[in-house]
Order: structure tokens, then C-alpha cells, then sequence
């Protein structure tokens, strides 16, 4: 949900053409975070001391076409020692896709001070209108306009404060949301970063060995002078202090050693700033991620990082650190390759993905599974009163097929609640409560905002994320990273599939003391180790898929129906018809026809029905009866060469998928709908990967 791309070169000559072209490429990677409108906002061609905006309604290839049309009146051939250019794509949430409500968002009319944002102040009307009785203008609809504006306003008032002490005050002063980049032609060359509840990193490139591999933190002194109140703080219960895992969460260093700055005053380098690690992995490897109130600058090339309040977790007298990581992402992994779009790829890359979630976690000989992320806190867990499972979209439904198992597995009560649902209605959580807070971003706004609700009640809290480094691995106790790969189409799918694996591991750990499981679990086990090849062979029905995708495409509805293991499919299925295609799509509970869905089925209504052998099979059989009998006409899932179920289909309206173990069927029965939503939208002329009003990583409630 909007991406922020900002440059940094210190006496690392560039062609302004090249800082451009680095801007949008960055932009590019980013792309998928939102697609409403981009912008840059670089050195003016003249001076330093000017900024020039460049913004674009639609996506980052019409910025880009616009700004290759300025080349000849800009001059962006001169060469930079030193340069800060910003960038943005942007999600619209305040105010409609518009060139005027692109971002960078500036000050003035000389764009004294410019800023990039990802989030949402949610005082920002209280902001505008103190500015406005101070003569301030606004042109946009944008809440991201009243940060641009109050940092010029702190700025005329603090007219010897330091660009990063003048963000310092401005932030101080936002309730919301947010991330931000800012750039200012009073201070020419410096760059200032800060966060608090999206996600920013910095990256560094330089061409000498960094001297350090953690930066220290230092703290701001409190504000004495803040005379702009916009905010009303409630009081907040302390929150339980447990012992965290740092094989899950990336450890942000704490330590009592005096740590040098990165790289030395003088040295040639370069920084970047982004919302996440996929617009860096083709210019260095090197990153920190930013806390919640973390200021980063740069000045002369030299990279700070200040905190404006201490957090909870930190110690009073020890030295905080950020931990400079090296990521391992390979930049062939964020590309399309052969593939018409990401989703395409990542659906293909299953077999793979799945064996990266098992990796050094499954031993087939031994039949043992381990996930050293919460092997710490697994005898905490079987002590537990219940597991809650939270996420959001695809994240909640990877629960959802995952309760039964775990239910079986653990012998606990197991809760699945919608993270976005949850805080609505103030539900009780107690100490010796495990909640599993799943999310491939990790930094979903809805699932972060449970889960700090649920680590605040004194719950253990676990993560099951895809991403290292997010607010929400680094905020829980302990976790499981799916492993999955970058996943950059909008639609979520190798993630879904792994987020299952990564639960049903997770029973499998519990369950290994239990001598009345070990058949259960040593069946599964072994499952495991086919499920590559098994997933290969769903995949080899995609020109099938797509034959019936043809005879599909024009309707307006699908229902999907199915119950017991494969109802969670039933549920993503249709979530991956709605958001790709744009049809009207439902995925019912085979079980509940009867009590009203059964009334929508006639001949005409296109339906998917998933029958698989298990323990439903004869129920599902009873309803597939059921709907013929009211002339339905369903496409069939199902297991190899079941015949019952074959003899019922008409007109090759079938998918056969290979049989698998009930636990893990549902991983095989997703993907067809993965390729059928797919096959539907580009044939209904839809864009794949960014589907209208939607973006990847919801940041924002
Ligand atoms: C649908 C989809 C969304 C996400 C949801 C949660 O294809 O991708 O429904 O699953 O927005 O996102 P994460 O998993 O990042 O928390």
C-alpha cells in the first residue's frame, strides 16, 4: 500500500538521467504496493538549491513516459556529486487518483520542503486547520499535504534547527500512520526517513567494507517546546515482558559496545530508502530496517539514526542498535522472467516454494519436525487454555484450513478470527492465550493492530510471516517464516499454500510427543515429502483449466462450493475470482445449501463444486445431488480417476487433482482456482497483477 523509493548518492557522480532512472526502476519493483497514480522529486537542473516535481496520474510507465518527454527542457544530463531524489507510488486513500494528489506532496510553491508518505494521519483535519489560521494553503485532498506543510511551519518558527530535528518536532505531532521520506532545498544533499506503523528500511551501498554491522541508536531529547497539541494520548496497561526468540524475529540489537558509523566521513556511498527489501536486492544486499520512531538522516554521506521515544522493550541505560543485515533475496526472484505476469510465476513456483517452507524443518528418516523459530516456547504452547489464529484475505482462509488439523494435533481449543473483525468487538484475551498472527506482508495494519491488542492482554505471540525484517515478525514472541519467496502479485497465492504447510508443521511439532498421533503423523509426514511432485501435477492441468476458464469467462457469478478440509478453498477461491476478474464469486459451505445459498442454483448459475475422498465425501455426494436436481450444472474437483464423480460430470467440466493425505488436500484443491482466476481475468482483459482498487501490503485500517 504506496511505496517509497528515495536516493541518496554522496560523492558518487550520476547524471541526474541516471538518479531518474534508478528512481523509477525502484518505483517499478514497488509498483505492486499501488498503481493510482507516482511521482519523483529530484534536484533541479540549475541548482541544488531547487527542487523539481515531476508527478503522474496512473501507473509508474506513464511517469516515466512523462518524464523522458522533459528531457530536452530539464537538461538531466549534468553530473551530481551529490544528490537526494524521492519517489512514490501511491495507493489512494485520502482523496481520488490525481496528479494533484500525487505524491511528493510539497510546502510551497518553491517546494522548500517535499515529502513521500505510506499511511494515514488520522489527525490530520487538526493539523490543517491550525495551518490554515496560519495563512497555509492546501491544493490537494491528500493528508500527506498537512506533513509538507507543518514541517515548513516548524521550520519558519525554528529558523536554526537541523532538517532532521525540524522532522523530528513535525512527526511529534501526527497520530496515524506512517512512513516517510523527506527532501528539502534548505538542505541540499541531506535525506530524513521515519517511521511509525508502515514500513521503511535503509540501504547501503558503498564500495569499501561497512565498518560496522549495527548502527547505534541515539534518542532525541523531548521537545520542550511543543506549543502544537493535536493529540489526545488514552492511558495504555503495561504491556507483559516475555523472553523473545531471535531465531524468528530480526533481533534489533541491543548491547552495551560503542558501535562506529557504517561508513567513514568522506567515503564515496550511496542510500536508498524503501518500503521494502524488493526495490534494493539489485543495488546492494545490505539493509536496516527501521523501528516505530526511528529518524534516519543523512548528512555529508554519513547515516544517523535517532529514536524519538524509548520503546517499551528498551531497556533504560543500554545501547540500542539496528542491525545492518545482509538480505539473501536474489534479484532473479523479483523479476517475471518467461512469465506474462508475477501471479503467473508465483502460482508455477509452488513445487519450490513449498520445499523452501520444508527446508531444514522435515526429516523424512526420522520422521522429526522442527521449526526453531518457537521450539523455545513449544512447552508454553501445550500449556495453553486455546490457540487463536488472526489474519486478514488469503492469510485468514490459510487458518481457516489449517484449524482442523491443529485441533486434531494439539487436542486444544483452536479460535480463527478475522484480524480486521477482531478489534470491533473488544474480545477477551488472557495470559494463557497463544495467538498466531499470520500475514505474508507482516505488516498488515488490521493484523498488527490485533496483534499489539492481544501482546498488550499478556498473550504469547507467534508470527507466521513471509516477510523478515516486518513489523510483525519483529513484534512477536516468537514464529515461523513461510519461506515462500518474494511474492509481488497483488493476488496472493504460493503464500497461501506454505502458510498451510507452515501450520500443519506446526501440529506436527505438538503432536510429537503423543504415541496415539505418531501414525497420523508419520502419514502426513510422508505426504510432505511428495507434495512437490504432487502440486507439479496440478499444475499440469492448466491448459484444462484454461478450456473451462473459456466456457466461464462471460458470466457474471461463480459459486464455489465445498465443506470439511476443502471449505477454506471455497473461501479463497472465490476471493481470488473477486479480486482478479471483477465477477461476482461466493464460496458456500456445502453444508449450509439447504439453509438458503440452494435457492440461487439454476441451470444458468455457473458453479465449482470440490469433492475429495475424506471424511465428508458421502455429505458432499448429497449435496452435489442436490444441486443437480435443481439443474445445476457444476464444474467437478476431485481426486484421480474417481470415478463416481467423473460419471457425473458433463462435458469435460472436470478437474482431476492427485490424492493426498485429508490434511493436506486442500494445499492441491487451491491451485486450480489459483489458475482459474488467473485464465478468467486475462481473458476478461484484466490486469493480473494489479487489480483496480486493490494493493499489496493494506498498511492502513
Ligand atoms: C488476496 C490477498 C489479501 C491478503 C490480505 C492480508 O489475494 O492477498 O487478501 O491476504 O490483505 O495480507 P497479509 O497476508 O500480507 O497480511
Amino acid at each position: 500500500m504506496c511505496g517509497i523509493f528515495a536516493y541518496l548518492n554522496y560523492l558518487t557522480p550520476k547524471t541526474q538521467q541516471e538518479i531518474l532512472d534508478f528512481l523509477i526502476t525502484g518505483l517499478k519493483r514497488l509498483e505492486y504496493r499501488g498503481y493510482d497514480s507516482a511521482g519523483v522529486g529530484v534536484d533541479g537542473c540549475d541548482t541544488n538549491a531547487h527542487i523539481e516535481l515531476i508527478r503522474q496520474q496512473g501507473p509508474v510507465d506513464l511517469l516515466k513516459e512523462k518524464i523522458e518527454g522533459m528531457k530536452e527542457s530539464l537538461q538531466f544530463d549534468q553530473v551530481r556529486d551529490v544528490h537526494v531524489g524521492i519517489a512514490h507510488t501511491r495507493w489512494a486513500t485520502h482523496g481520488v487518483p490525481s496528479e494533484v494528489n500525487s505524491h511528493p506532496q510539497t510546502s510551497d510553491d518553491t517546494n522548500k520542503f517535499i515529502v513521500v508518505h505510506n499511511g494515514i494521519i488520522t489527525n490530520h483535519d487538526a493539523i490543517k486547520t491550525f495551518l490554515k489560521t496560519k495563512g497555509y494553503k492546501f491544493i490537494s485532498e491528500t493528508d500527506t499535504e498537512v506533513i509538507a506543510k507543518l514541517i515548513h511551519h516548524v521550520h519558519e518558527q525554528n529558523p536554526n534547527v537541523n532538517f532532521r530535528e525540524l522532522v523530528e518536532k513535525a512527526i511529534r505531532q501526527l497520530e496515524g500512520a506512517f512512513a516517510c521520506c523527506f527532501k528539502s532545498s534548505v538542505f541540499p544533499g541531506e535525506c530524513v526517513a521515519a517511521r511509525r506503523g508502515s514500513p521503511l528500511l535503509v540501504a547501503i551501498k558503498s564500495q569499501f567494507e561497512l565498518n560496522a554491522d549495527y548502527v547505534p541508536v541515539q534518542y532525541s531529547a523531548e521537545d520542550p517546546n511543543q506549543n502544537m497539541k493535536f493529540h489526545s494520548h488514552g492511558t495504555e496497561s503495561p504491556v507483559v515482558q516475555r523472553k523473545k526468540s531471535t531465531a524468528f524475529r530480526v533481533d534489533s540489537g541491543k548491547g552495551s559496545t560503542s558501535q562506529i558509523s557504517p561508513c567513514n566521513p568522506g567515503d564515496p556511498v550511496e542510500y536508498f530508502f524503501s518500503s521494502d527489501a524488493s526495490a534494493v536486492v539489485e543495488r546492494t544486499n545490505r539493509v536496516i530496517y527501521l523501528e516505530d520512531d526511528d529518524v534516519a538522516a543523512v548528512k555529508k554521506g554519513v547515516l544517523s539514526i535517532h529514536r524519538i521515544s524509548r520503546s517499551l522493550d528498551d531497556e533504560p541505560n543500554e545501547t540500542v542498535l539496528r542491525e545492518i543485515l545482509k538480505l539473501t533475496t536474489e534479484i532473479q526472484e523479483i523479476m517475471k522472467g518467461s512469465y506474462s505476469s508475477f501471479m503467473q510465476k508465483e502460482i508455477f513456483e509452488q513445487p519450490e516454494s513449498v520445499v523452501n517452507t520444508m527446508r531444514g524443518r522435515i526429516c523424512q528418516q526420522t520422521k522429526v519436525v522442527t521449526l526453531g523459530g518457537i521450539k523455545d516456547f513449544i512447552p508454553e504452547i501445550s500449556r495453553c487454555r486455546r490457540l487463536m489464529l488472526l489474519g486478514c484475505g488469503t492469510s485468514y482462509h490459510s487458518a481457516l484450513a489449517s484449524r482442523q488439523l491443529l485441533e486434531e494435533l494439539t487436542e486444544l481449543p483452536v479460535m480463527v478470527e478475522l484480524a480486521s473483525d477482531f478489534l470491533d468487538r473488544y474480545t477477551p484475551i488472557f495470559r494463557d492465550d497463544v495467538c498466531f498472527f499470520i500475514s505474508q506482508s507482516g505488516e498488515t495494519a488490521d493484523t498488527l493492530n490485533a496483534l499489539r491488542y492481544c501482546k498488550k492482554r499478556g498473550a504469547l505471540i507467534v508470527g507466521v510471516t513471509n516477510t523478515v525484517g516486518s513489523s510483525i515478525s519483529r513484534e512477536t514472541h516468537c514464529g515461523i517464516h513461510i519461506n515462500a519467496g518474494p511474492e509481488i502479485g497483488v493476488a496472493s497465492t504460493k503464500a497461501y499454500t506454505s502458510q498451510i504447510l507452515s501450520l500443519a508443521m506446526f501440529g506436527l511439532v505438538m503432536a510429537r510427543d503423543r504415541i496415539s498421533a505418531q501414525k497420523r503423523c508419520t502419514e502426513i509426514i510422508n505426504e510432505l515429502g511428495r507434495l512437490p511432485e504432487l502440486i507439479q501435477k496440478v499444475l499440469q492441468q492448466d491448459q484444462k483449466i484454461l478450456e473451462i476458464a473459456k466456457k466461464l469467462y462471460e458470466k457474471r457469478s461463480l459459486l464455489i462450493m465445498g465443506r470439511g478440509y476443502n471449505f477454506a478453498t471455497c473461501l479463497e477461491g472465490a476471493l481470488k475470482v473477486k479480486e482478479l476478474t471483477y465477477m461476482h464469486s461466493e464460496g458456500i459451505q456445502s453444508g449450509e445449501l439447504k439453509h438458503g445459498p440452494l435457492a440461487l442454483v439454476d441451470s444458468t448459475v455457473p458453479i465449482v463444486m470440490i469433492i475429495t475422498r475424506d471424511q465428508v465425501y458421502e455429505k458432499c455426494l448429497n449435496a452435489l445431488a442436490q444441486v443437480i436436481a435443481r439443474g445445476g450444472n457444476p464444474v467437478l474437483i476431485c481426486q484421480e480417476g474417481d470415478k463416481e464423480i467423473l460419471a457425473r460430470a458433463k462435458d469435460d467440466m472436470f478437474i482431476e487433482v492427485p490424492a493426498s493425505v485429508d490434511a493436506l488436500q486442500s494445499i492441491l484443491t487451491v491451485i486450480p482456482f489459483q489458475l482459474l482466476s488467473y485464465h478468467l481475468a486475462v481473458l476478461r482483459g484484466c490486469n493480473v497483477d494489479c487489480p483496480r482498487n486493490l494493493a499489496k501490503s493494506v498498511t492502513v485500517e
